[in-house]
């Protein structure tokens, strides 16, 4: 048994800056050199326990207990209203969700939606209360959000007290008891709300280490995997570069190798094929340029990885996909249960 990484999705109202805070956890993340590496995959982060570890130092003391998990596999959504599809797949294999709510705006639209979705997939969810060094008087500077509260004025505390209320009042009516995080004491029952600016890096420690700490608490049993399983992931999207298809997948389970027969479902039913090629992003250093994959043998969950088989075209994205190594039929329908719930 080996214990994966949570698979982290990051959802929220278009433009509340659900992509910058991922963008500024990974460059928080790299600038922690001697910590180690940050890998990211397509249109997920790898993010190791040590450079969390690391970033979080300063405000060890409010999680009482080690982390064992290896890291958080963060998985960026798009906020658009035109998306709702592509956030219903990236809700549907989180472990745990950071909702993003521009704190100056309070909950709209699609943060309802997003709400529902972890719902409807029984995901747990903390709120990151984004865009706080916009808030009148406000001085906001890159670490921990605890220190830097100490440093604020009367006035700019208030203001800041002010939303928060106005965010737990919207989050009540929707059914929810939330709280700022360092006043809860039981997170099964209460919605941690963390305060944090994409732009600044505010809050970024504690957003982590809470996120690290829920996910290993509350989730240890579903991460616990068989790693040499066969693999099991969900197509995240097709896409085409210089006339191929590829699939982007997340990997949640066991492992998946260069020449494994694999299903999936397609346009026109189930597909069992074979994959060609296996890839993995360079590491962030060089992944600057666009499709830097490098080909792999294997991949082990949870990982993104991208997919080449010779029936790609016909995939459709969402499906299920698993590797199969025997008993095909019973695979088969469980790929048809699983799709006709998405
Ligand atoms: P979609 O993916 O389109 O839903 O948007 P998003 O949620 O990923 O938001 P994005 O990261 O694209 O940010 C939208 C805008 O808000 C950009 O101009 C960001 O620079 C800005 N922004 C994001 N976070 C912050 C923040 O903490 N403070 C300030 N002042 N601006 C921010
Ligand atoms: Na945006
Ligand atoms: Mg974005």
């Amino acid at each position: 048994m080996k214990i994966r990484q949570p698979i982290i999705t990051i959802l929220g109202h278009v433009d509340h800056g659900k992509t910058t805070l991922l963008d500024k956890i990974r460059k928080t993340a790299v600038a922690q050199k001697e910590a180690g590496g940050i890998t990211q995959h397509i249109g997920a982060t790898e993010v190791p326990i040590e450079v969390i570890e690391k970033i979080a130092e300063p405000i060890r003391d409010i999680l009482k207990f080690e982390l064992k998990i290896p890291g958080l596999l963060f998985i960026d959504t798009p906020g658009h209203e035109a998306f709702s599809n592509l956030r219903k797949r990236g809700g549907s294999i989180a472990d745990l969700a950071i909702v993003v709510i521009d704190i100056n705006e309070g909950i709209m639209p699609q943060t309802k939606e997003a709400i529902e979705i972890c719902k409807q997939f029984r995901v747990p969810f903390i709120i990151a209360a984004n865009k706080i060094d916009k808030i009148p008087g406000w001085e906001s500077r890159e670490g921990s959000f605890i220190k830097n509260y100490q440093r604020q004025s009367d006035r700019a505390k208030q203001e800041l007290e002010n939303r928060v209320y106005n965010l737990v009042s919207q989050l009540y009516e929707l059914g929810f008891e939330s709280d700022i995080f360092f006043r809860i004491e039981d997170f099964r029952k209460t919605v941690a709300i963390v305060p944090v600016s994409a732009k600044t890096g505010e809050g970024i420690p504690e957003l982590l280490l809470l996120t690290a700490g829920l996910a290993q608490r509350f989730l240890t049993k579903k991460l616990e995997i068989d790693e040499n399983s066969p693999g099991k992931g969900v197509i995240l999207e097709k896409k085409k570069d210089k006339g191929i298809y590829y699939l982007d997948v997340i990997l949640y389970d066991g492992v998946i190798r260069k020449g494994d027969t694999i299903a999936f479902y397609g346009i026109e039913g189930p597909i069992i094929t074979k994959v060609r090629g296996l890839f993995k992003a360079k590491p962030l250093t060089e992944i600057r340029e666009k499709s830097n994959f490098i080909p792999v043998n294997e991949a082990h969950a949870a990982a993104g990885i991208r997919i080449l088989t010779p029936e790609n075209d016909k995939a459709l994205a969402g499906s299920p996909l698993y590797v199969i190594r025997n008993n095909q039929s019973k695979i088969l329908e469980q790929i048809k249960e699983e799709i006709s719930s998405i």
